[in-house]
């Protein structure tokens, strides 16, 4: 049931392109996008003034990629809270709320309770879900599903990607009920959506090159991953992947950050993750990235830099580049993410690890 793989967890990362384009199919007819089964109606979407998106673990992760799109698309302050710290702090709800609950699972105990706190102040709650009829969509206002189809391993891929997709659905959904964008600029949004398991398809093709690569790298102490802007969460994505799975010390920071502290952190032979933003796209953001990069070369580490394919400007500093497909810089992470998958999975079972079971993890976490 592998399918022919030696893990659950890459067939699952070879999944993606499907996950993505079946959690877009459908819900952009007639010019509008549509969300599934919507409790929550046009004018509640026009009259929201703040939007939360609560979860754990790598749905939390979607939630802090979805955060550009929907502030840039909607013009509204969108808040991305750790289900398990939201509810302790008395966040600041009220019908105009949107809480948009993401996880795969349904069943995160973190997640739900932080639902019904939300219900409890009268917010209006989407979950975005992977599992039909479970616990989290049923005590939500409305529901949009992710159509991963089921993830086996215990580290999320394709519902991380799916997630992504879906995240960014709720934001166009929000811009066209406020006008914030004209429907021609919706639909182009929904068809660069749209051609992204094609992208994603393609940096598939680097999966030998990182597992290769993942061997030997299999025996450091610890990993940095650094990105800015939507890179920065992939960033905190890759280091969660290889915790979990190669119980490696790993860590994610914003690139700009590396000044005030991390960089004190690199030392001869350490390798760092550096997820580069397109050199057309983010112009600025990339030359300040190279400089980084150049920094921490000098002081030893071993930079493998993910970076647009024909990036020339990275080459000299990249001790390995791993190639993505130019795509729009917001969809970037729906590419970037895929070789710190493939990377993390096969640092764990070049040594030894169980990749689809790592240790005390559970696939869906139903205690607080
Ligand atoms: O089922 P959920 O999406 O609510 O799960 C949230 C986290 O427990 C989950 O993403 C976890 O962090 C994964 N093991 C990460 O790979």
């Amino acid at each position: 049931e592998k399918g022919g793989h030696e893990y659950f967890m890459l067939k699952e990362i070879e999944e993606q392109p499907e996950a993505l384009a079946n959690t877009l199919r459908g819900h952009f007819e007639s010019g509008r996008i549509i969300l599934d089964e919507q409790r929550i109606s046009d004018q509640d979407l026009r009259d929201v003034d703040k939007v939360f998106v609560v979860a754990c673990g790598s749905a939390y992760h979607s939630g802090l990629v979805a955060k550009y799109a929907i502030e840039h698309w909607t013009r509204l302050p969108v808040e991305v809270e750790l289900a398990s710290e939201f509810r302790y702090r008395d966040p600041v709800l009220d019908r105009d709320t949107l809480v948009v609950a993401v996880s795969q699972s349904g069943e995160t105990a973190d997640t739900l309770e932080a639902v019904r706190h939300a219900r409890e102040q009268k917010a209006r709650v989407l979950a975005v879900c992977n599992t039909n009829g479970a616990q989290i969509p049923r005590e939500s206002d409305a529901v949009l599903y992710t159509h991963a189809g089921p993830e086996i391993g215990v580290a999320s891929t394709k519902a991380f990607l799916a997630q992504i997709a879906a995240n960014y659905l709720v934001g166009l959904a929000l811009a066209q009920a406020r006008g914030t964008k004209y429907p021609d600029e919706v639909a182009r949004e929904f068809a660069e959506l749209e051609a992204m398991p094609a992208a994603v398809q393609k940096v598939l093709s680097t999966v030998d090159q990182v597992r290769d690569l993942g061997r030997r790298i299999a025996d450091s102490k610890a990993i940095l991953f650094l990105g800015r802007h939507v890179g920065f969460p992939v960033a905190l994505e890759g280091a969660l992947k290889l915790k979990e799975l190669a119980y490696m010390h790993a860590e994610g920071f914003a690139a700009g950050e590396l000044k005030h502290g991390p960089i004190a952190l690199i030392e001869e032979g350490l390798p760092v993750v550096v997820v580069m933003p397109s050199p057309k796209g983010r112009a600025v953001l990339h030359s300040k990235l190279v400089s980084n990069i150049s920094e921490i070369q000098a002081r030893g580490a071993r930079t493998i830099v993910i970076a647009e394919e024909g990036d020339e400007t990275v080459r000299p500093f990249a001790d390995e580049l791993i190639e993505v497909p130019a795509v729009p810089t917001l969809l970037q992470p729906l590419v970037s993410t895929v070789p710190l998958q493939v990377l993390a999975a096969e640092i764990a079972r070049a040594r030894g690890y169980d990749v689809d079971k790592p240790r005390n993890l559970a696939k869906s976490v139903t205690v607080e």
